[in-house]
């Protein structure tokens, strides 16, 4: 079922009131398109992260980890085909300064888009003549007196050191995989691996995208997690390693974050919407609110283009050889997420409403436990009586779980429902039986039944439900 359309004007407005997304620099009136994670949005994104990481490079023996700097130096980006190549053809509506992609314009009028419309390449007399010919007209004002695109490269370019001259320009980089390429070497040598085998990391790239927007979805900074896994294409054919980290992929979104699988389907690029650097790419999208988009690559193939660009640009060798002897440049198959876009998709499918018995609407974001912002709420049924210090005693004894809460204002009834809407799988209430018994209820978020667990019994307990069942399994 498609979800509604006005749910993500719901999740904006839970996420900025209970701390997980806030407008930037909102006492300055905000800056377009940026975004804060609060409280419970940072540890929501870093248990996506955690969990990348653990399933990703610790779940497996053929991967390692890297955290390389954000500036490159500027070869990095004529080699990889950046400069040249990473640009969207913009055109402006001369009746009322619209400024839009002439390829998107093109497709959200129904048309297919000619091939070969990426990149600097593409005569800019051409599209313009294609969209006069089809009279597509601006979506802003209908007119259709449209000025010639031009490309716009999508980097940030800023300077290094005190002058602005060109010798010291830099770019914020636009994808981590550069860093990965430009280090292949260094890791080759440091952990002696053999191919196939992986690089993952996880940092900020930067885009100055012409559409930005549908909140944290699309942003000019924003977290990728990427795999460039490198392989010898005679020993092992790409498409085995592509359908492994599709397989791979769609577990971690389904299985380890608890995106609904209904709400997942894997696409095909067609040839003219591939990367420069690409001969094969799958994506995983996601219906979102406002239609079905792009989630993240489950792979790319990017052949031996990188290493090779690398190699002509630097002189420095990429070449592997093998213990017999072989040598070539590696070929690569990347899965590309994007953290930010993965939280917001997290954050979309874990909202429930739902009527309780009494008529009153229970909000509740159903997240994959070991991803919840809060994994236990304790609750001492009353301030008084030593109750809040055995709740103050026991929660210190579960820190090892992660984010812990002692919640002690309002009624049990508030508490439970405020527990509920920011997604903490499980409420500790603490009673007189705590003291006299030993005992505590643990009520579930999802079914809110409750059970009576001894506290010897309940690190294990809470462990195994936070940290011990794959969704589904
Ligand atoms: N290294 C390959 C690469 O960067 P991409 O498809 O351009 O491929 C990969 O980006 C993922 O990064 C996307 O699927 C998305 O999750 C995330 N991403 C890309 N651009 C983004 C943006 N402007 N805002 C938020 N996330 C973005």
């Amino acid at each position: 079922m498609a979800p509604p359309k006005d749910l993500m004007e719901k999740i904006v407005h839970l996420a900025k009131g209970r701390g997980f997304v806030f407008p930037g620099s909102e006492i300055y009136g905000g800056l377009a398109n940026t975004w804060d994670y609060g409280p419970l949005g940072v540890e929501l994104k870093n248990n996506i992260k955690r969990a990348f990481w653990e399933y990703f490079v610790h779940g497996r023996d053929d991967m390692v980890g890297l955290d390389s700097a954000i500036l490159m130096n500027p070869k990095t980006w004529e080699a990889s085909g950046h400069i040249a190549g990473f640009s969207d053809p913009l055109m402006d509506c001369k009746s009322c300064k619209a400024r839009v992609r002439a390829d998107k314009l093109v497709e959200e009028f129904g048309e297919e888009r000619p091939e070969n419309w990426c990149g600097e390449k593409t005569p800019s007399k051409d599209m313009l003549a294609f969209v006069v010919k089809k009279g597509i007209p601006c979506p802003e004002c209908k007119a259709c007196n449209w000025t010639e695109p031009k490309q716009f490269n999508l980097m940030f370019k800023t300077h290094q050191g005190v002058t602005e001259d060109s010798g010291t320009a830099v770019y914020l980089r636009p994808e981590t995989a550069q860093g990965i390429f430009v280090n292949f070497k260094n890791v080759l040598r440091t952990t002696r691996k053999k191919l196939p085998f992986g690089i993952a990391q996880i940092g900020k790239s930067f885009r100055n995208e012409i559409t930005p927007g549908n909140f944290t979805c699309r942003t000019r900074e924003f977290e990728q997690m990427e795999i460039e896994n490198f392989f010898d294409p005679e020993e092992s054919p790409w498409e085995e390693i592509f359908e492994e980290f599709k397989i791979q992929s769609l577990y971690f979104i389904e299985k380890i974050l608890g995106i609904r699988s209904e709400h997942l389907l894997l696409r095909d690029h067609a040839k003219d919407e591939l990367s420069h650097y690409s001969k094969g790419t799958t994506d995983i999208e996601y219906h979102f609110p406002f239609g079905w988009g792009e989630l993240c690559a489950a792979g790319a193939y990017r052949t031996d283009y990188d290493l090779t660009q690398h190699q002509k640009f630097s002189g420095e060798s990429m070449a592997y050889q093998s213990d017999e002897g072989k040598k070539c440049i590696p070929h690569v198959l990347e899965p590309s997420f994007g953290a930010d876009r993965l939280a917001l998709a997290v954050l979309v499918d874990a909202y429930h409403e739902e009527t309780l018995e009494n008529g009153e609407t229970r909000i509740v974001l159903k997240f994959a436990p070991r991803i919840a912002p809060i994994k236990v709420a304790i609750l001492p049924l009353m301030k008084k009586d030593g109750l809040v210090e055995k709740a103050d005693e026991i929660a210190k004894s579960l820190k090892f779980l992660g984010n812990i809460e002692v919640d002690i204002s309002g009624s049990i009834g508030k508490r439970y429902r405020r527990q509920d809407e920011v997604g903490t799988p499980l409420c500790i209430t603490i009673d007189y039986e705590t003291l006299t018994e030993s005992s505590v209820t643990v009520r579930k978020r999802d079914s809110m039944k409750q059970k009576r667990i001894l506290l010897e019994d309940l690190p294990m307990y809470l462990h195994r439900k936070i940290y011990g069942e794959i969704v589904g399994e």
